[in-house]
């Protein structure tokens, strides 16, 4: 017997012996006792991080969305699968049973079959948090076409690039999409996006807001009455274990975002297993995570993971301001939510409110409560502790990213003990490496260095779409057979990790992965720049925000600075989306750099933060000069 559900910490222990010493062992009892197959695998891991080249249960043939649908028909068919919470309360939720969901996916997925979307396709999917967008991973899915959802807080530009990218030749997107008590007008751009996207031949638009928008004849169709005719009888594609299942894009210190490429057999199996185990889902529970579907987050455990446990998962339009700060603890009570997952920057936003507004409501039914995207800090980790866990739903800080299609390191609720600020102990199959600036593995406890995985897990991407070397270079070159994650972390004298953030040129703003070149190309492309450079410092809400130093052709061209400010900020919404928009903008008339003309960030972090002692030795710089400038001009 397997151990799908660990529930004592002598039990992780063992487990985890167990999937260290034999994990193939281990992993193919999982695989074999809680899903279902067409085919067994005839391997259950071949790797190589040299290649690098990673399968999991090769030879396997499934679906995943007969197992994350189909099989609970039988038992559970009535069952909430998808809870919808629109974005205005008044509107009323949606209850989808597994058996509405069923119908709905299959139609969905008989309607891209019209539209010529044929198993190994990509299909770029561009929605707000609507059902449409979960059951529009699961036709694609149905069907063997491989989804690349673009986060819908992206601009035409971003989802140009990613359309193209992948080579997508139809996108999925909606009217428009509601936000608090704005709306945004999604299909506009859509339009400005394909304008540059010549091999996009359709557009299916889901009615969400209602709003007057243009159809380009030939292209563009609504889906409704597409669903409406379509039958709701569609077998499913049989697939091969290693088959892709999606792409999704994340941001990298340099270049153009990366397409992660995740495949089915393994991911299914690891993000199912994690769900159970660190929310301890049982039963009867509603399990509610806020991230959006654009994000790995809402992928693996929004949509995947819960649906793979016959899961009641919430799936939330709104924000957590709208209509007041209270909204997010009114679905709690209102749902009876049993494990709640979401962001730190979202519990710092909530606890700079009013305590009234958590106060009001009854969150009793509250058992397991998550954070995910960033180190949490040890305030927003005691405000949420004792707020909303009310000191006994334990926390479940969760490790994790796009690339690990799963999370890595986070406690097992009831089963771990927590301490604020750390992500505990690796989860079952994982190992973690620390290593030192020259290569060497650090062991033994409280030391502090690069992490690393040194052994393949289930759900770890495969490649980068259309890059493999790129894949390479970026992960498995920096340590040698191993799987760098790009992140710092500490192994305390328990042996409990604590994740200490980035190591590279990712800033990791309210959540959200930003790269530093895309963003300084989208200011350098403005007509008085000539250069400039970002970097992150301290915000009490997202994290980080972002500090940009510009250095402009003509010093008098700062005539009107802050009408310059606002046009490098238009510029990046442009080209990226309002959350990569900068919060300091300084200008300076160069920038410190080393002799080979290396900007040197780690001096502009520091001004940034208002740290100017230890500058360390700016004799070395091209320039040293400008240093003293950028701190006496630094805001
Ligand atoms: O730096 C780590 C941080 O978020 C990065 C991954 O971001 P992304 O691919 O967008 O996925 C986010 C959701 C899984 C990581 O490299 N990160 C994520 N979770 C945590 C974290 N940092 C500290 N603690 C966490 N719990």
């Amino acid at each position: 017997m397997s151990n799908y559900n660990i529930k004592h910490l002598e039990e992780y222990f063992k487990v985890y012996r167990k999937s260290v010493r034999e994990p193939e062992v281990f992993w193919e009892e999982i695989a074999e006792e809680h899903f279902s197959w067409h085919k067994k695998w005839d391997k259950v891991l071949y790797w190589d991080f040299e290649k690098p080249e990673i399968k999991w249960y090769e030879g396997a043939k499934l679906n995943i969305t007969e197992n994350c649908i189909d099989r609970h028909l039988r038992m559970t068919g009535d069952k909430t699968a998808i809870l919808f919470e629109p974005n205005n309360p008044d509107e009323g939720a949606q209850h989808i049973s597994y058996r509405q969901l069923h119908e709905r996916v299959n139609k969905f997925a008989n309607v891209l079959k019209d539209n010529g979307v044929r198993k190994g396709d990509r299909v770029c999917i561009y929605l707000p948090m609507i059902p449409e967008l979960a059951v529009s991973l699961l036709a694609c899915a149905r069907i063997g076409a491989i989804h690349s959802v673009v986060f819908a807080g992206f601009s035409s530009n971003a989802l140009a690039t990613r359309i193209n990218d992948s080579d997508c030749k139809i996108v999925i997107t909606s009217d428009g999409s509601y936000r608090g008590a704005k709306t945004i007008d999604l299909k506009g751009i859509v339009d400005v996006a394909l304008e540059d996207c010549p091999g996009v031949h359709t557009v299916l638009v889901a009615e969400r807001i209602h709003s007057d928008i243009k159809m380009k004849p030939g292209r563009d169709q609504w889906l409704q009455p597409l669903l409406d005719q379509a039958s709701p009888e569609c077998e499913p594609e049989i697939m091969d274990a290693e088959d892709p299942l999606f792409i999704l894009y994340t941001s990298g210190s340099t270049g153009k975002p990366k397409g992660m490429v995740h495949t089915t057999a393994g991911y299914m199996v690891y993000t199912a297993y994690t769900f159970k185990n660190m929310f301890r889902y049982e039963e009867d529970d509603v399990y509610w995570c806020t991230a959006d579907i654009g994000w790995i987050t809402g992928h693996s455990y929004i949509v995947y993971g819960p649906l793979a446990n016959g899961a009641t998962t919430l799936m939330f339009e709104g924000v957590p301001s709208y209509p007041d700060y209270g909204r997010f603890w009114e679905i709690v009570e209102k749902h009876r939510v049993n494990q709640f997952y979401t962001a730190p920057t979202a519990i710092r936003a909530l606890a700079k409110e009013n305590l009234g507004y958590v106060e009001k409501y009854d969150l009793s039914s509250l058992k397991v409560i998550g954070s995910v995207g960033e180190p949490i800090n040890e305030e927003a980790w005691h405000w949420y502790n004792d707020n909303v866990g009310k000191k006994k739903s334990p926390i479940v800080d969760t490790w994790w990213q796009t690339e690990t299609g799963g999370i890595m390191i986070s406690p097992i609720p009831y089963v771990t003990p927590t301490i604020p600020t750390y992500a505990t102990l690796p989860f079952i199959g994982v190992q973690p490496a620390l290593m030192d600036e020259k290569g060497e593995e650090l062991k033994g406890n409280q030391v502090e260095g690069r992490l690393c995985i040194k052994y393949p897990w289930p759900s770890i991407a495969r490649t980068i779409w259309g890059n493999h070397q790129r894949y390479k270079d970026t992960y498995f070159s920096a340590f040698a057979k191993k799987y760098f994650t790009g992140d710092g972390a500490l192994r305390d004298a328990t042996g409990y990790y604590r994740i200490t953030g980035r190591v590279d040129d990712v800033i990791i703003v309210s959540g959200h992965n930003l790269g530093t070149a895309p963003i300084e190309d989208a200011i350098n492309e403005h007509n008085a720049v000539a250069e400039s450079a970002i970097v992150g410092f301290p915000h009490d809400i997202k994290g980080n925000a972002l500090y940009g130093y510009v250095v402009l052709k003509e010093a008098g061209a700062a005539r009107n600075p802050d009408n310059l400010r606002k046009e490098i900020n238009q510029k990046i919404t442009e080209r990226i989306g309002p959350i990569a928009k900068l919060d300091k903008i300084q200008f300076a008339t160069g920038l410190p750099k080393t002799r080979s003309g290396k900007i040197m960030r780690r001096i502009l972090r520091k001004i940034a933060a208002k740290d100017f002692t230890n500058l360390g030795d700016t004799s070395t710089l091209l320039n040293p000069e400008i240093v003293q400038e950028i701190i006496d001009n630094a805001h």
